[in-house]
């Protein structure tokens, strides 16, 4: 007998229970951020076994790259600094493990970020080819001395996304740095909807941060005389303002994916409240490992739970400007 499973596929709505977006189907809307814990086959494997909605790969370039000289990640308390430099396995090898992914019935994302335009569409096409199911084109790397990050520079992002866009019929996401004035943010919106980019990833880490050991007078990490990206709690306030501002710029027609911060449940609604459709978690997967997708998404159902949503899309996009003056000291 031939079984026929029908799957509506109406985006950001949980049916049968997966949620579509881009056509394409995500078993939670938590997932790993591509950086920590998904370089090496072992922790791809692991991801998939996990409760994360995905699996998103390390960006790859177009060739391996042991990276930058150890020591090169910093934790605390507050977040971590890291300057990784693209430490990757090269896109050929990610195009033989990505067939392998496919078993875990759950969406492959492949990150990736050219040297070059060309480096980029060869990769496109190759990671397309391979059955990555989403591509994510990071334009925002921060630690890879004198290669300055795309994403600021808003005539080249246009080019590059313009020529990525005409490369690939997959879904397109493109991971962005923070940006802080208004008018950038409404720029690169202006590049995303233009170039019919199909999601958008916000913020990749705070970059050339520095992050100082006073006892020891020096910083914590290596390259570029300490400078590095900072994540986790030093950055939640920066994704949110980025994370709202995008979500009403792009005016619901490109998913936001949030990013920066999210250690807990709460957390993650604060990215939903904002505009955010998906989160990604970065600084506390590497901290505490893929058991932190299941620990996550159980405090989000319970904090729902008691505010009475009976599912996160009624709190999506729902910030409230403040009125009266509940937090108020003077001012
Ligand atoms: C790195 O590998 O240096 C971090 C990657 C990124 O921030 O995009």
């Amino acid at each position: 007998m031939l079984t026929v499973i029908l799957k509506k596929e109406v985006e950001g709505v949980f049916v049968d229970q997966f949620y579509s977006f881009n056509s394409v189907l995500f078993p939670s809307r938590i997932m790993n951020a591509s950086g920590p814990l998904c370089t090496w086959e072992q922790e791809l494997n692991a991801l998939g076994e996990s409760a994360s909605g995905a699996i998103v790969l390390k960006t790859t370039t177009f060739e391996p790259r042991a990276g930058n000289d150890r020591p090169k990640y910093f934790e605390n308390e507050w977040g971590s600094i890291n300057s990784n430099g693209l430490e990757n396995l090269g896109y050929k090898k990610y195009c033989e493990l990505i067939p392998k992914l496919k078993r875990f019935n759950k969406p492959v994302i492949s990150s990736l970020s050219g040297f070059s335009l060309e480096e980029f569409t060869t990769m496109v096409g190759a990671l397309d080819q391979a059955g990555a199911d989403i591509l994510e084109i990071n334009l925002s790397c921060p630690n890879i001395a004198g290669k300055p990050q795309v994403a600021y520079d808003f005539e080249m992002s246009e080019k590059y996304l313009h020529t990525i866009r005409s490369t690939t019929e997959k879904p397109l996401w493109v991971k962005l740095p923070p940006y802080f004035e208004t008018i950038h943010r409404q720029e690169m919106a202006r590049i995303l909807l233009k170039n019919e980019v199909n999601g958008v990833t916000l913020i990749n880490s705070l970059g050339n941060a520095l992050i100082v050991d006073p006892e020891k007078e020096q910083a914590v990490i290596k390259p570029k005389q300490g400078l590095g990206g900072v994540g986790g709690k030093y950055v939640k306030p920066v994704a949110l303002g980025n994370v709202f501002t995008f979500s009403q710029e792009l005016e619901n027609k490109i998913p936001v994916i949030g990013v920066g911060g999210i250690y807990t449940g709460m957390d993650a609604f604060e990215f939903f409240l904002c505009g955010a459709q998906l989160v990604q978690i970065g600084t506390a997967y590497k901290s505490q490992g893929p058991g932190i997708f299941a620990r996550v998404q159980g405090e989000l159902n319970e904090l729902l739970q008691r505010k009475n949503y009976a599912r996160i899309e009624d709190a999506i996009g729902k910030l409230k400007v403040v009125e009266g003056e509940e937090y108020g000291f003077g001012a």
